[in-house]
């Protein structure tokens, strides 16, 4: 579900992220993969100052492997432990099982000295819509429970999903808006397919993908369109579009519908695990 970010998105948004906060002791940050910080929003670190947390860096099974490795690295380096999934697969659970009893050992440790045992620790998923808060919650919990639904500022329940002894999550996910600040985060966020297309021209988020395959795949590049790594910038759309036989009555290449496909193939994961953005 794609929704347009207005003010009073983000203010309705923010206000409710105020509130689920005073309510935990964990936050998972989700982020996509192939993105890590355009996924993310920064005002995360004021929000959730004082908060165990954990990033999820989620459609893993998108991104490029060796780029789910650094980002790890990276985010441990900040000292946020980071787990890569597939947040449609269960095969993650041990894994962030772990990352969240690590990521609040101090919290069970104050505890155990106040003579408080077997206090289940509380979190919250948050993460920018479409980034797989909904099937996270669900996965983790083992059943069909997440409420569903990105427009902030929806009835919120406040239910509490027991994952097991030790850990129970807020049923409703919280949303955080993409910060467009900087023209990086909606081009990458569009390219995946998280926010509308028409930030940007279509054939201008293909030709961008096209530029970033070039330089870092550019073997997907001759696997999926034979296209050479001697063909110029300029040409690549009109090559691949005469390949794919994308052209208009009049045999001129259809720019449009070449875009379309190209987008259409690195979305759906026919070109390959790709990662947009790289540990600097
Ligand atoms: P949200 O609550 O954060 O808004 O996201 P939601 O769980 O609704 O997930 C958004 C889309 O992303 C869904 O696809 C979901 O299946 C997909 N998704 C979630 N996690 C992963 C993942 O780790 N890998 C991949 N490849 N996809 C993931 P959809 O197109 O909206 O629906 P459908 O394809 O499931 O029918």
């Amino acid at each position: 579900m794609l929704i347009q970010w207005y003010p009073g998105h983000m203010t309705k948004a923010k206000r409710a992220m105020k509130e689920d906060m005073k309510l935990v002791d964990l936050v998972i940050e989700l982020t996509d993969a192939r993105v890590p910080q355009s996924g993310r929003n920064p005002d995360i670190d004021e929000l959730a100052k004082n908060k165990a947390r954990v990033i999820l860096l989620n459609k893993s099974d998108l991104a490029d492997e060796k780029a789910n490795r650094e980002w790890i690295a990276s985010f441990q380096k900040q000292g946020i432990l980071a787990v890569a999934a597939d947040a449609r697969q269960r095969g993650f659970r041990k894994q962030m099982m772990e990352a969240i009893m690590a990521a609040c050992k101090e919290k069970i440790e104050r505890d155990r000295r106040r003579g408080i045992m077997n206090r289940p620790i509380r979190a919250m998923v948050v993460g920018i819509p479409n980034v797989g808060k909904s099937t996270f919650i669900n996965s983790f919990a083992g059943k069909v429970s997440a409420k569903t639904g990105n427009k902030p500022g929806v009835t919120r329940g406040n239910q509490w999903i027991r994952i097991d002894d030790r850990l129970e999550l807020l049923d409703t996910p919280g949303i955080l808006w993409p910060k467009f600040e900087d023209q990086t985060v909606g081009l990458h966020l569009a390219m995946i397919g998280s926010i509308s297309d028409d930030i940007l021209p279509i054939e201008e988020l293909a030709f961008e993908l096209l530029k970033w395959m070039a330089e870092y795949y550019p073997d997907r590049l001759k696997e999926r369109y034979d296209l050479d790594p001697e063909v110029e910038a300029m040409e690549r759309m009109d090559f691949i579009a005469k390949k794919r036989g994308c052209l208009k009555k009049g045999g001129e290449p259809d720019y449009e519908k070449a875009a379309r496909q190209i987008l259409d193939d690195y979305r759906s994961g026919r070109l390959g695990r790709i990662s947009l953005e790289r540990v600097q």
